[in-house]
Parts: structure tokens; sequence; C-alpha cells
């Protein structure tokens, strides 16, 4: 009798990618034959940033870390690059495996394609459209050096068309990403972090703030702080402060009152998170991720983005894009608090089955037959 044998390495790099790898990291665990190695670049390094998520998540400990940490782009990529090389020379897989836009995803796609071991990419296909944003290179670049694309959303196979990849490679599977909500959405509603955090139920907004667009020119940031200070004036605002934005903060002199509203933290781990965002009235963010989230939680939100790669989260009814503009995100943020709190809503395929899809299509394409 024949048996399939594969050898899969999956990267891990920054806080957005953990979420995405615990339930490859399970889907591929449940199958026979599978040997799973996941290599952490070291991107992401703080405990509340990294380890955190690997323990509430239940993710394997990394075969490796390539302890890279925080640099330019250059350096940070050329590092990760380098380590990663060494890696794959020594004890190549059949696939690599990458998720999301980081620039752990595209360093280590570029070394595997270089050396001939085929990429795959969870997350393919989104596009905002402005290279000014990084996380734009890393998309389009990843994707043109990917053997396998697996797509979350109706734009990203148009988008992977339009761009002339053949449909033979592209595979519309669900959210990665909210297979891990939908898993987590228990214990989520059991955790106290409203009572430490010390807000009440449906009473207050979350805020998460980092994209260099917002936070490196000290200009854009005020305006939105100045916005967010008139809105914690109406309704508390929960902000787990990420650590680029507490060093540009502190640059540029502004602090979050709680006086004036502002109810701080530090980064917050997954499940309490989930919780803070489940129950807040509002989420005003510039994460990718979180568009996602809210819309299955059914808390509406204010992406603080000229643009977004997520369309469908407008398209559903749950996402407004409201800029850096400081009277366009009160304004919008005074609708959704005088208005009626929206249903949650799925977009097709978002059910909690988006990883064993991809690992059965990994398994049929890069398997080998023993
Ligand atoms: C990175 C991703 C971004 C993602 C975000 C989530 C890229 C280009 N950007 O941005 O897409 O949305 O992660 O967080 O890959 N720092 C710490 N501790 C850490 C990590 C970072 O203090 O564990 C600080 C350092 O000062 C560092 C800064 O945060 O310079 C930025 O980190 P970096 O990984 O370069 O980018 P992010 O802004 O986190």
């Amino acid at each position: 009798m024949s048996a399939s044998t594969l050898d899969v390495i999956s990267v891990a790099g920054a806080r957005p990618n953990f979420m995405k790898i615990a339930p490859m990291a399970h889907a591929l665990a449940a199958k026979e034959g599978v040997r799973h190695r996941i290599v952490h670049t070291g991107q992401h390094y703080d405990k509340n940033m990294s380890d955190t998520f690997f323990t509430e998540l239940g993710i394997p400990e990394p075969w490796k870390n390539l302890g890279v940490g925080s640099a330019s782009h250059a350096k940070q990529t050329a590092e990760i690059m380098v380590g990663f090389e060494e890696i794959i020379a020594t004890d190549p897989p059949d696939v690599v495996m990458v998720v999301g836009d980081v620039n752990s995803t595209i360093a280590c796609a570029l070394v595997a394609v270089k050396a001939h071991v085929p990429v795959a990419h969870v997350e393919a296909g989104l596009r905002s459209f402005d290279m000014r944003m990084p996380e734009e290179i890393n998309r389009v670049l990843t994707d043109r050096i990917s053997d396998s694309l697996f797509v979350t959303e109706p734009s990203g196979m148009a988008n992977l068309a339009a761009e002339g990849v053949s449909t033979d490679r592209t595979w519309m599977v669900g959210n990665v990403m909210i297979d891990t909500l939908l898993a987590h959405l228990d214990r989520a509603r059991a955790s106290d972090a409203l009572h430490r955090i010390g807000v009440a139920e449906k009473s207050y907004g979350v805020v998460t703030l980092h994209r260099p667009s917002n936070v490196d020119d000290p200009a854009t940031l005020r305006g939105i702080f100045g916005a967010l200070e008139e809105i914690a004036g109406r309704c508390p605002l929960v902000f787990p402060v990420h650590p680029r934005t507490a060093s540009r903060m502190e640059a540029a002199g502004l602090r979050l009152d709680p006086e004036r509203g502002f109810v701080t933290c530090d980064p917050l781990g997954y499940v309490d998170f989930l919780r803070v965002m489940e129950s807040a009235k509002i989420i005003l963010t510039d994460s990718g991720g979180i568009q996602e989230e809210a819309c299955l939680l059914g808390t509406p939100v204010l992406t603080m983005r000229e643009n977004t790669e997520r369309p469908i989260t407008i398209d559903i009814g749950m996402n407004q894009l409201v800029g850096s503009d400081p009277d366009a995100i009160l304004r919008a943020a005074t609708g959704i608090l005088d208005g009626d709190r929206v249903t949650p809503a799925a977009p097709d395929l978002w059910d909690g089955k988006a990883a064993e899809r991809i690992a059965d299509i990994l398994v049929q394409r890069y398997g080998r037959t023993v």
C-alpha cells in the first residue's frame, strides 16, 4: 500500500502571523505522514507580541528562531533571508508556507523560490493598490513568486486573475484567521479581561493604531489623536498601545489621559483582545486583520486608512474607511455611536475550516508517495 509524506516549513514572524499559523499547525498535525517545522524569524520578539500567542493558541515551539529583531526594512529583510537560506540549504522541505504580508513573508518566499522550493502563500491576492504601504509591496511580490495561492475573499481571486495568475494555482479557501477566532470564541467569552481593564460590557470603544502612515508623521498622529480624544469624551476608549506607536507618541509629546476617557494597556493577548473587541460599541483601527475579525464579532469598525485590501468587510456593511482626517473620523464614530448595533456577518467560507482545506491541497500537491 502506498502512503503520502509531506515536509512543510512554515514561517512565523510578526504578531498577525501567529493566529494564521495556529490553525495550519493543528490541521497539518492531524494529517498522517506530515512533518511540519515552524521557523520563527524573530521579527516580533517581545513576550506580549510573540510568546503569549504561541502559548495561548497552542502553537508548537518553533523548530528554529532566527532572532532577527527590529531594524530598517532592508536590514530586517536581509537578515531574515540570510538565516532562512541556511535552513533551506541544510534541510529543504517539500514546500515553504508563508502567511500574510509582513517582511518575514516576502523574505522567506524569496529565499525558497530561489532554492527551487515551491512557496504556498496563505492570504494571497489581497490588494490595497497603495504601493506606499510596505505590506502591499510584500503582498504583490510574494504572490508573484508563489506556486500555490490561498485566497480569503472574492476580490483576491479577481486581483490574481487580473495579474494573469493561472486559476490552477489559486484556491478560494476561506480565512485561517477566522478559524482561530471561531476556535477561541468560547474561551474569550469566559475571559475576565473587561474587569481587569476596568470597563463595563458594551460601554466603550477600542482603538488600535500602528501603521507608519498614521503614527510616523507627528502632524497626522496629532490629528488622529485629537479626534480620538473627542470620541473618548463621550465613550471611553480602550487603547492597547503598539510599541511603535508608544515611541512615536512619546516623541510627539502626546499622552493618553485617563481623565479624558482613555483606558490604556499594553498589547493584549489574543483571547482577551477578542473579548474586548466583541463587547465594544465601536472599533477604530488601522490594522488589516481586525477589520475581518470585527465582521464575525458584529462590532462596527472604522478603518483609519485611505484604502483597504479587504473590501469584503465594507461590502457586507461592517467596515467604513475614514482615513486619517479628524473630522471624518469623528463624524463616522458619532454615526455608529448614535446608531443601532449591527448583526455579525460572515463572508462565504469564513467557517472555521480554511486550514483543513489548505492542508488537504498541500498534501495532494506536494506530498510524496512512498
Ligand atoms: C509589522 C508589519 C505590519 C503588521 C505589524 C503588526 C511589516 C512591514 N510590518 O509592523 O504589517 O501589521 O507588524 O504588529 O512587516 N517592536 C517592539 N517589540 C516587538 C516588535 C517590534 O518593541 O516585539 C517595536 C520596535 O521598536 C520596532 C517597531 O516596534 O522598531 C516596529 O516593528 P516592525 O516589526 O518593524 O513593524 P511593525 O510596525 O510591528
